[in-house]
């Protein structure tokens, strides 16, 4: 490699060090060493083909990715459950809605105007109708424009947020399973947990999982958990999945899954990162971050700052200048920007950003 070419990357990597120092906008947690798992990057590993089974491509990590998917089906509350490890969110949605759509092939997809931009992308993938529901002030699905729009239907597939993008909401699954049984409209709901899915269940009592009948539920792995490459978690209950497979004999495997290759080291990272910190560990961290994420609400309400609300680790309120919001990586929508606690958040770094926009108040005209 030519010496400039080295240079280049020195500069990205002390440019990626120093953006870390700032990056309070966005959900995904950046404490984390990985360095034992280095060696396996020295093999082509693929997890091509169904979790469950073995496959002919045996430079693979299965065996993990089985884990992964037990530790979750644990979290999770479900006993006869099927799934995959993904490379996110946006995969696990279009596989929760493609499930649905099996099922319910002429069915709309009922979701809420504050739903992440991935179903209404997966929807038109998928080639389904939508319908768009409102939502209330916090972002939280508006229930009575929900049963207007869904009474008439014989089937309806409904995705529940369970953590909003920009306000942390969470839609209620069970009143939402109750207003389609009260009108008798065949159902599939799907839980969008991307975030939240490795938050509430440290912290609260709320039944957002198989506990209701929800039918899949996705969360990320590079989230909450944290993780260089973006991973995720897609389960469904097996009644579900069993509808949906196909033998492949050129890789000796069912091919349930979206992706054919699919990548066999986030399983690893996935793996090592709960092996490590463990139950125990995540009620700590989330109990950690929900306590900067108040930090930062009282800081912001004792400066003045308008429309401050909080929902466990995300702190929304008014959309600063666009130097803070760039130098701090704010997500923004509109008026609202958000910040997102995460365990590798500080006191101290909170405080740099509220001086900040201390000082931005006292410049202002
Ligand atoms: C609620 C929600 N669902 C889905 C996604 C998509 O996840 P990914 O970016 O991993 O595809 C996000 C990402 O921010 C999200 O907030």
């Amino acid at each position: 490699m030519k010496q400039t070419d080295r240079k280049r990357l020195d500069a990205a990597y002390k440019k990626l060090r120093r953006l870390k120092t700032t990056f309070l906008g966005y959900p995904c947690d950046a404490e984390f060493n990985y360095e034992p798992l280095y060696r396996f990057l020295s093999f082509p590993i693929n997890n091509v083909g169904d979790p469950f089974e073995q496959s002919n491509y045996q430079l693979q990590t299965k065996s993990f990715e089985r884990e992964v998917l037990r530790f979750f089906s644990k979290l999770f509350h479900i006993k006869d459950y099927w799934g995959y490890i993904t490379n996110g969110g946006t995969e696990g949605n279009l596989y929760g809605l493609y499930a649905a759509r099996e099922q319910f092939p002429k069915a709309r997809v009922f979701f809420s105007e504050h739903t992440h931009y991935s179903i209404k992308k997966n929807v038109h993938l998928l080639g389904m109708k939508y319908t768009s529901v409102k939502a209330q002030k916090n972002g939280e699905i508006d229930y009575a424009d929900f049963e207007k729009k869904v009474s008439k239907q014989k089937q309806a597939i409904v995705v529940a947020n369970i953590g909003s993008t920009l306000t942390g909401a969470i839609d209620n699954s069970s009143k939402l399973h109750r207003i389609l049984k009260k009108h008798g409209v065949e159902r599939y709901i799907h839980a969008d947990a991307a975030l939240y899915g490795m938050v509430l269940p440290f912290i609260s009592d709320i039944l957002f999982d198989f506990r209701v009948p929800i039918k899949s539920i996705v969360v990320s792995g590079h989230k909450f958990m944290g993780s260089p490459i973006p991973c995720g978690v897609v389960l469904t209950r097996k009644s579900v999945a069993n509808t949906l497979q196909n033998y492949i004999e050129y890789v000796g495997a069912h091919d349930t899954t979206l992706s054919g290759s699919r990548d066999a080291f986030t399983p690893l990272i996935m793996w090592y990162r709960i092996k490590c910190i463990g139950i125990r560990g995540f009620r700590k961290q989330v109990a950690y971050s929900c306590d900067l994420a108040q930090y930062l609400v009282k800081k912001l309400r004792r400066m003045g700052w308008k429309d401050v609300h909080s929902s466990y680790i995300t702190v929304s309120f008014k959309r600063p200048s666009e130097r803070v919001v760039k130098k701090w990586e704010l997500a923004v929508q509109g008026d609202i920007a958000h910040a997102i606690c995460l365990p590798h958040d500080t006191k101290k770094q909170l405080d740099l950003f509220i001086k900040e926009l201390e000082e931005e108040c006292n410049e202002a005209p």
